[in-house]
C-alpha cells in the first residue's frame, strides 16, 4: 500500500517536470514559477546550465537508463513531457521506468501529454504516443492524460523549412491543422497537474483548422517573404505515376488531409491564433535586438 506523504515544509505542491528543457516543457516550468505555492524540478539528462535559478530543483538523469528514485522523491504531481520524437522504444522504457518510480514513491498525480489523432493515424511515432498513454492507463499513481493538436512552433517549420530552399518547393495544399500555443498548452497542463486526476482529459487544439496552404499564407504574409511555396493537392501526390509515395505514407497523408489530428471529442481551445504566434515572436525578437542594442 503506498505511504502517506508528509506535506512539504512549506505547503507548496512539489512538481516534476521531465522534458523541462524542451520548446513545451520551458513554458509549463515558466507557468508552474508563476504560481508562488509550487516547487519545481527539472528533470534532463543534462547537469543544469549556469544561469539556473537557485529555487529550481534540478535532477540530471536519462529516463531510460538511470535511477529514478532521487528524481521522484517527495513529489506530489509528475508532468511528463520528454520525448525522443522517435518511433523506437526509447519513449515507452522512459515511461515504463517512470511510472515505476512514481508508484514506490507514491507519487499523487501523474500527468502525461499526448498528440490528438495518435490512434488514427498510423505514424509510427503516434503508435509510440499509443503505447505510452497505455502504460499511463495501467499505472497505479492517478493520472491525466491530455493529448494536445501540433504547436505553432511545429506548422512554423512545416513552412520555414521548404521556405527557406533556393528553389521553388512544392507544398501538400490540403493536409490540416488545428496549431496551438505552447504557452496555452503549459497553462492547461499546469492546470491539470494541480488539480485532481482527470483521466483522459479532454484534448487541446488552437482556435482554428488551416490547411498547409493557408498556413503558409499567413507565413509569409507576416515574414514578408517573396512566395517560393507551390502548393500541391494530396490528390495530385497520390497520383503522380513515377514518384507516388508508398501505400503506409499515403494512409498517413489522408490522415492529416482529413484532419484526424484535430480534436473529435471534449475539447479546450487556445485563444491564440497562428498569426498572432508570429507576431508576437516578431515583436519578442525585436525587443531584444532594441534591448542588446543598448547595451
Ligand atoms: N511539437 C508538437 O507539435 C507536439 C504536439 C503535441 C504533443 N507534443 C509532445 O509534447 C512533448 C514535448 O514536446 P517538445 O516539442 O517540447 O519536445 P522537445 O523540445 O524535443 O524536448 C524534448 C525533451 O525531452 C527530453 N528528453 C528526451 N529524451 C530524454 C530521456 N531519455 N531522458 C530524459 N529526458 C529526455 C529532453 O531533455 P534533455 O535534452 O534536457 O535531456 C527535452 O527537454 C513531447 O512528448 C511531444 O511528443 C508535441
Amino acid at each position: 500500500m503506498a505511504a502517506e506523504r508528509a506535506p512539504s515544509a512549506t505547503g507548496a505542491a512539489r512538481v516534476l517536470v521531465t522534458g523541462a528543457t524542451g520548446t513545451l516543457g520551458r513554458h509549463v516550468v515558466a507557468a508552474l514559477e508563476a504560481r508562488r505555492a509550487v516547487g519545481v524540478r527539472v528533470l534532463s539528462r543534462r547537469e543544469p546550465p549556469p544561469d539556473t535559478p537557485a529555487h529550481r530543483a534540478w535532477a540530471t538523469a536519462d529516463l531510460t537508463t538511470d535511477p529514478l528514485e532521487a528524481a521522484v522523491e517527495g513529489v506530489d504531481a509528475v508532468i511528463h513531457l520528454a520525448s525522443t520524437k522517435g518511433a523506437g522504444d526509447g519513449d515507452v522504457i522512459g515511461i515504463r521506468r517512470l511510472v515505476d518510480a512514481a508508484e514506490r514513491a507514491s507519487v499523487r498525480h501523474l500527468v502525461v501529454i499526448s498528440i490528438i489523432g495518435c490512434d488514427r493515424i498510423p505514424l509510427p511515432f503516434y503508435a509510440t504516443k499509443l503505447q505510452i498513454e497505455a502504460v499511463t492507463r495501467a499505472a497505479r499513481v492517478p493520472w491525466s492524460i491530455v493529448r494536445v493538436a501540433q504547436f505553432h512552433s511545429f506548422v512554423d517549420r512545416l513552412v520555414a523549412t521548404p521556405a527557406s530552399l533556393p528553389l521553388p518547393s512544392p507544398i501538400i495544399a490540403d493536409l490540416r491543422f488545428q496549431p496551438v500555443d505552447e504557452r496555452e498548452v503549459a497553462e492547461r497542463l499546469v492546470e491539470v497537474a494541480l488539480g485532481q486526476p482527470r483521466g483522459d482529459a479532454p484534448e487541446m487544439a488552437g482556435p482554428e483548422v488551416l490547411t498547409l496552404v493557408e498556413i503558409a499564407a499567413v507565413w509569409l504574409a507576416e515574414s514578408g517573404r517573396a512566395a517560393s511555396l507551390v502548393p500541391v493537392p494530396l490528390e495530385a501526390v497520390l497520383g503522380a505515376s513515377s514518384a507516388a509515395p508508398p501505400a503506409s505514407v499515403a494512409a498517413i497523408l489522408e490522415g492529416y488531409r482529413a484532419a484526424e489530428n484535430t480534436p473529435h471529442g471534449d475539447r479546450t481551445l487556445g485563444r491564440v491564433r497562428f498569426a498572432d504566434w508570429l507576431r508576437q515572436r516578431r515583436d519578442a525578437g525585436q525587443a531584444r535586438g532594441h534591448t542588446s542594442g543598448r547595451s
